[in-house]
């Protein structure tokens, strides 16, 4: 297993040296923190560091920050190795992140210990990650190869109903039509969850194009309108300019948009309202969905953005949990933000805003 040191006292590397042949660690020994940051990066990240906290040109905490914020889908096991001083800075290298504090001079038999310990950690930790990845990957193989039978099974259906094999009873052509919704909600679960694992993998596509908002809501609106004047929703669009052009993936960001209507559609009683509302504030655009439904309460609202959450109500409506968790790595990916505005009160019945912002190039 590979470790990086940075440190400039070389009494302490030499030490440190021994112990870590010793238990089989490879080490890199660095003296600056900008030489360590290099090093960890053209190492493949090893999985263990002992930073000096006071190195001579970035600090460690710096060190420590670059660490944890550069994204690998590796596990840092972190140590600081300081001068003996203040509690405060034992406690302020805890908050920063670190995994461990180890105070010089050392005993070489506890850092030994010490160091016995952080293996554990980081084979354990590893293997987790390992063995997520693959059922991540495993669903979204499984997922992949689901959709062509499902297009192909979606089209029989039509062809029967169209009475392309023959002519079909009347009660024959009701089953075929249930079935063919139930095929549309699982396709389009299975799209989300492809799109998902795209945004998850930073497999975003870079064909970002200027895109005109107004348009992509009022397509959103007309696809849905077969749902929501058979609920009998009042719903409409208001809007305070007349035109609003964001560089983003056009599909993404109707999937936005479909889905907070979707959602507000789905958790809307019949004979309520919807308003999708539109409003340029400087440089930026801030897109609401409110309805009159049962609304989501306040502790429950940061939740649905994660993935497959769903509030305690919601069981009983078609959906996987994804919609938001999907908007909300579209939303992030062009720079934005989406949030759950609640309900106001404890009674079901007041509605909730769904809105994400943007920013808008001019
Ligand atoms: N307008 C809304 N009113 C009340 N609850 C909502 C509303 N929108 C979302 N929610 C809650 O947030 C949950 C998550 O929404 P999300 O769109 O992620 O998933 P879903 O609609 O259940 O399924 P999917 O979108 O994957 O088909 C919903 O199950 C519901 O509990
Ligand atoms: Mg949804």
């Amino acid at each position: 297993m590979k470790i990086l040191i940075a440190d400039k006292d070389n009494q302490a590397v030499k030490l440190l040296d021994l112990i870590l042949k010793e238990l089989k660690f490879e080490p890199i020994v660095c003296n600056s923190g900008e030489e360590a940051w290099r090093r960890f990066q053209s190492n493949n990240f090893p999985p263990v560091l002992i930073i000096d906290p006071n190195l001579p040109d970035i600090s460690g905490f710096e060190l420590l920050k670059r660490v944890r914020e550069s994204k690998r889908g590796k596990v840092t096991y972190v140590i600081f190795l300081a001068p003996r001083g203040l509690r405060e800075n034992l406690i302020a290298a805890y908050n920063a992140g670190v995994d461990d504090y180890i105070v010089k001079p050392f005993y070489a038999e506890e850092m030994k210990a010490r160091l016995r310990s952080a293996k554990r950690l980081v084979t354990l930790q590893s293997n987790l990650l390992d063995r997520n990845i693959l059922l991540e990957e495993m669903v979204y193989a499984v997922t992949h190869d689901m959709r062509t039978p499902l297009i192909a099974m979606e089209m029989t259906g039509k062809q029967a109903q169209e009475g392309i094999y023959g002519d079909l009873p009347e009660s024959y052509k009701k089953i075929l039509k249930t079935t063919e919704g139930s095929l549309k909600d699982l396709l389009s679960m299975v799209d989300n969850l492809l799109r998902v694992a795209r945004y998850e993998a930073g497999k975003i596509e870079r064909n970002t194009e200027p895109v005109d908002l107004l348009k992509v809501c009022q397509e959103c609106l007309d696809e849905l309108r077969p749902i929501y004047e058979k609920k009998g929703l009042n719903v409409r669009l208001l809007q305070d300019t007349l035109e609003v052009k964001l560089t983003i993936v056009r599909q993404d960001l109707k999937r936005v948009i479909f889905n907070l209507l979707d959602n507000a559609i789905k958790f809307t009683p019949a004979r309520g309202s919807i308003t999708l509302s539109v409003q340029k504030v400087q440089d930026k655009v801030i897109v609401g969905v409110q309805d009159s439904g049962r609304g989501v309460r306040a502790e429950e609202a940061k939740e649905l953005f994660n993935r497959f959450a769903r509030a305690s109500g919601a069981r009983h409506a078609p959906g996987t949990g994804l919609g938001l968790y999907m908007c909300r790595r579209i939303i992030e990916a062009h720079g934005g933000i989406i949030d759950c505005i609640p309900r106001k009160s404890e009674g079901e019945g007041t509605g909730t805003t769904f809105s994400f912002m943007l920013p808008v190039q001019n």
